[in-house]
C-alpha cells in the first residue's frame, strides 16, 4: 500500500434501503489535512462514522496502514491510533475538563480496581505517567487556567477545544473531526483552527477534516474530497475545488455558496 495512510474503497452504505453512500473512493495521504466537504445531508458524518467502524458499510473497504477497519469492533479502533471528535460535542459536562481529558486516555489503562488494590505502586506509576502525557496537551492547547472547570459552564469554543484535546489525550496519527468550528464566533473559529494546524505540525497528525466553512477549508486543506448526495463528485487540491463546475452546482442554491468563491 505504499505511503497512504487511510484507504477507503468502493463503500457503500444504506439505511432502509435508501443509499446514504454511492460507491465512495478516497485516499488520505500521511500528514496531511484532507477535507471532506459536501451540501447538508451529502454523507460526511456517516463516511466519518464508517471510518470509525461506528456504521458499517453494506460494500466496500476501508484500510488503515493495512488493517482492515470493517473487521474492527469501534471501541478498538482507537488502539489503531484513530481518534476523533463529534459533530455534536459528546462530553461529560458535568465532569471537570482535567477528567474529561483523563477519559481520552483509557485504552492505555491496564489496571482495574482490582489491579489497583495489590499493585499500588505500579498503579501510581502509571497515573503520573498519564497525568504527564496530558499536561503536554494541557498547554498545546492553552488549557491550563480551566482544568479544574466543569465542562457544561464552559463557553461552547473552550468545549469544543477539550473535545480536540480529548481525542489527542489517545495519542492518535490520524485525528477526524467533525465540524469543529460550527457554531463558533470568527474569533473562536480562528482560534481552534490554529490549535487544530498547531497539533497537526507538533504531532505530525494526518487529519481527516468535515467543514462548512469554505474559507477555512480552502485555506488550510492539502486535499479536498466533495460529496453530493452520497457521491464523490470531486476531488483535488483547493484551487482546484473552488473553480470545479460539479460542486459550485453542488453548492447553488444552498447558504454555502457565498463562502465557496
Ligand atoms: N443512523 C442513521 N439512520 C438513518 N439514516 C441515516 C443515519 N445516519 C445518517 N443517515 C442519513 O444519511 C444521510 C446523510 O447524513 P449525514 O449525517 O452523513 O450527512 P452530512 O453530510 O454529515 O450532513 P450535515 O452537513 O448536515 O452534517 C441523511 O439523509 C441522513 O438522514
Ligand atoms: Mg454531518
Amino acid at each position: 500500500m505504499g505511503e497512504t495512510k487511510l484507504l477507503v474503497k468502493d463503500v457503500q452504505l444504506s439505511f432502509k434501503g435508501l443509499k446514504t453512500l454511492n460507491s465512495v473512493s478516497l485516499e488520505v495521504k500521511p500528514k496531511t489535512l484532507h477535507a471532506i466537504i459536501g451540501p447538508n445531508g451529502a454523507g460526511k458524518s456517516s463516511l466519518l462514522n464508517c471510518i470509525s467502524s461506528f456504521y458499517k458499510p453494506q460494500r466496500g473497504e476501508i484500510w488503515y496502514n493495512n488493517q482492515n477497519l470493517l473487521e474492527v469492533p469501534p471501541h478498538q479502533i482507537v488502539r489503531l491510533g484513530i481518534s476523533r471528535t463529534f459533530q455534536n460535542i459528546e462530553l461529560f459536562g458535568k465532569m471537570t475538563v482535567f477528567d474529561n481529558l483523563m477519559l481520552g486516555r483509557h485504552k492505555f489503562m491496564q489496571t482495574g480496581v482490582m489491579m489497583s488494590g495489590v499493585y499500588w505502586g505500579q498503579a501510581k506509576r502509571q497515573e503520573k505517567h498519564h497525568q504527564e502525557k496530558l499536561k503536554d496537551i494541557i498547554s498545546m492547547l492553552n488549557m491550563e487556567n480551566v482544568i479544574n472547570q466543569t465542562v457544561g459552564n464552559l463557553p461552547y469554543g473552550l468545549q469544543k477545544r477539550v473535545e480536540l484535546g480529548r481525542a489527542l489525550a489517545a495519542e492518535p496519527s490520524l485525528l477526524l473531526l467533525d465540524e469543529p468550528v460550527a457554531g463558533m464566533s470568527g474569533k473562536e473559529k480562528e482560534d481552534i483552527v490554529n490549535y487544530i494546524l498547531k497539533v497537526k505540525e507538533q504531532l505530525g497528525l494526518t487529519i481527516v477534516l468535515i467543514e462548512h466553512d469554505m474559507k477555512i477549508v480552502m485555506e488550510i486543506s492539502d486535499f479536498i474530497t466533495v460529496l453530493s448526495f452520497g457521491e464523490k463528485i470531486a476531488e483535488g487540491i483547493p484551487v482546484e475545488i473552488q473553480n470545479d463546475s460539479k460542486v459550485i452546482e453542488a453548492y447553488l442554491g444552498t447558504p454555502n455558496i457565498d463562502r465557496l468563491a
